[in-house]
């Protein structure tokens, strides 16, 4: 693929307009095409980034001549058709986490993909951060030892919404899908297998979605994940990693890295530091565009087995809490 890569963007909120910034800082992208529910929040996002084609609906942007990938930026509940119309439309797809709802939609996205012979990868940023890379690298290496514990906490508070898509079930609400994926992606990411056992409480609120919860991971040989979510509850955003021979701390916001603390050894924790370009969603698009240009279906940092492994421990611990959301009873 020469030339600029022309991007489609599916739904105008929140993240859309932070990934649309975060393509500003790379030359070679340029978005051409948005699709919203309305035609009137085509048109603002489209003033805003300067976007010359607007569209009703992803079905519409996914027939657009004039693009060559789209991301998906809508709720999790609407991943799976968006993207899947997407790619039955010739487009290569970038889609957001939660990847999907559940095991079965990411595997029929995956099926999409596979079928098309299209590329397709969930947008799970935290993966292409300079500081992630390094952490790979030091562990890797064996430069802490072998790993043992990985603890990481994403909690928020947000208002009381029981409508909003943090808390309502419609939307996909909840912590875990929210943001307890990213606590389950830096574990998975770290052991690079999925956990063998898995023990978990969540606190399911008036809305009847996860508002916080905590999960124990035990992997093969007793190495351990120690994770906790949720959305009506605040803490630093923190994470570390636990070897044998020392650790790597990754302070707030863990899952955006800019600095890593890492203790090897008898050496002295020894603080490290990364040049952030652009806002961050940039790496993960840079990462789609050299796929694109390798003529790659799959990213190797963010590969779609990693996506369905995630996807099972999700599905796993909301089994154990008996959270159905109403799309899956039928
Ligand atoms: N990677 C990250 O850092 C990050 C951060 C936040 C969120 N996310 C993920 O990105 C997705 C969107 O999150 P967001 O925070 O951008 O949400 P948001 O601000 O609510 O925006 C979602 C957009 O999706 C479209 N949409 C289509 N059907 C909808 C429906 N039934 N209800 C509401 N919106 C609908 C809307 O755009 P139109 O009005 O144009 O149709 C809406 O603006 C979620 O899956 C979330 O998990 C990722």
């Amino acid at each position: 693929m020469a030339g600029k890569i022309r991007w489609g963007i599916v739904g105008t909120g929140r993240i859309a307009h932070l990934f649309a910034q975060g393509l500003g800082a790379l030359k070679d992208a340029q978005i051409m095409a948005v699709s919203s529910r309305t035609k009137e929040t085509a048109e603002k996002f489209a003033a805003e980034f300067g976007v010359p084609n607007r569209h009703i609906g992803a079905e519409s942007l996914a027939l657009d001549k004039d693009v060559d990938v789209v991301y998906i930026a809508t709720p999790h509940p609407m991943h799976k058709d968006d993207t899947i119309k997407c790619l039955k439309g010739g487009k290569a797809v970038l889609c957001e986490k939660a990847f999907a709802m559940n095991v079965s939609e990411a595997t029929q996205m995956i099926g999409a993909a596979k079928e098309k012979g299209l590329f397709l990868m969930e947008a799970m940023w935290m993966y292409f951060f300079p500081a992630m890379a390094e952490i790979r690298r030091f562990v890797a290496a064996g430069a802490i030892g072998e790993i043992r514990l990985v603890q990481a906490n994403f909690c928020f508070r947000k208002e009381w919404q029981p409508q909003g898509a943090k808390l309502n079930p419609a939307l996909g609400g909840g912590a875990l899908l929210d943001v307890g994926v990213y606590n389950i992606a830096l574990a998975q990411m770290i052991y690079g297998k999925e956990p063998v056992r898995i023990s978990s409480m969540a606190h399911i609120g008036q809305t009847g979605v996860d508002e916080q919860s905590s999960m124990i991971f035990g992997y093969e040989g007793g190495a351990m994940a120690v994770l906790t979510c949720a959305v009506r509850t605040e803490t630093p955003l923190e994470a570390a990693i636990y070897g044998t021979n020392g650790y790597i701390k990754i302070p707030h916001k863990f899952f955006q890295p800019d600095k890593i603390i890492v203790k090897a050894g008898q050496e002295r924790e020894k603080e490290i530091k990364f040049e952030r370009l652009g806002n961050g969603y940039n790496y993960e698009a840079a990462e789609v565009m050299q796929c694109l240009r390798e003529g790659k279906m799959e990213s190797l940092i963010m590969p779609l087995d990693t996506s369905m492994a995630i996807m099972r421990t999700m599905d796993s611990i909301r089994q154990q809490w008996n959270l159905v959301y109403p799309m899956e009873k039928n």
